[in-house]
């Protein structure tokens, strides 16, 4: 059964402030996205991977990556993403070809995910689950609440038992259908879903979750560039 990695990156990194596209923004002196397209490509089950790039940098991002040594067992296609992240991931499907059975979805923005978490979530889906997601514990209590005004205080609804949550990472895994299914059935409203597997589950497949680890955090606020420069310094020591 052959994987494939679709990476999303078209994104502007928004939160990040301002600057280059997010996936393109230097990490210990690499582009993120080459750190993430890497991590992929470190797993040895993993023989395409297909980046989405900003929709205007296609070629852009080819040049980049052609100037960046992979192992020689793994293919890469860059395509144009859209204006969500859902659209983004849709359009890396769609260049996927038919003999791939499992399809890895994993943020540009998560360059620092280590091999074996990646190789976790392809056995999970290769022993049958049809959507695997690598998930951690909260730190933090959780609050639902009754979003407002900004500077006005926002009422709490509810507390939920935070023993029961997962805060989820990429990549997330799928049998190639479902998440081909999941795509083809919910509409893009709004922002988009920002995560495969619940599209997934609106489908009433069973999504699991595997062991998720700490350095597969999503780089989002200039703190999470700063964490990022010391997990990559700790690991160059
Ligand atoms: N993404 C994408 N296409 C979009 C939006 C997001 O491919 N239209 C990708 C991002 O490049 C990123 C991943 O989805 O790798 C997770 O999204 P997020 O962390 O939100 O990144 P950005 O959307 O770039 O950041 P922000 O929301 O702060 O603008
Ligand atoms: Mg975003």
């Amino acid at each position: 059964s052959r994987t494939a990695a679709v990476i999303p990156a078209a994104g502007r990194g928004v939160r990040l402030g301002p600057g280059a596209p997010k996936a393109l923004r230097a990490l210990g002196g690499t582009p993120m996205l080459i750190h993430a397209v890497r991590a992929m490509a470190a797993s040895r089950a993993v023989s395409l991977v297909v980046v989405v790039a900003p929709p205007d940098g296609a070629s852009e991002v080819k040049n980049l990556i052609d100037g960046h040594a992979l192992p020689e067992r793994t293919d890469y296609v860059v395509v144009p993403g859209g204006a969500t992240r859902q659209e983004s991931v849709k359009l890396g499907l769609d260049a996927v070809p038919d003999d791939i059975s499992v399809v890895l979805v994993h943020d540009a923005a998560r360059p620092l995910v280590p091999v074996d978490t990646v190789d976790a979530v392809i056995e999970a889906v290769r022993d049958g689950a049809p959507a695997v997601v690598p998930a951690l514990p909260l730190a933090d209590t959780v609050k639902e609440v009754e979003p407002g005004e900004p500077g006005v205080p926002e009422p709490v609804l509810s507390t939920p038992v935070r023993a029961r949550l997962r805060a989820v990472q990429t990549p997330q895994g799928f049998d190639r259908e479902t998440l081909v299914r999941a795509h083809g059935s919910v509409a893009v409203d709004g922002e988009g879903a920002t995560d495969d597997a619940g599209m997934v589950e609106r489908l009433g497949s069973t999504v699991v979750v595997v062991p998720g680890h700490e350095e597969a955090f999503k780089v989002t606020r200039p703190l999470d560039l700063v964490l990022a420069e010391a997990v990559l310094a700790r690991r160059r020591a």
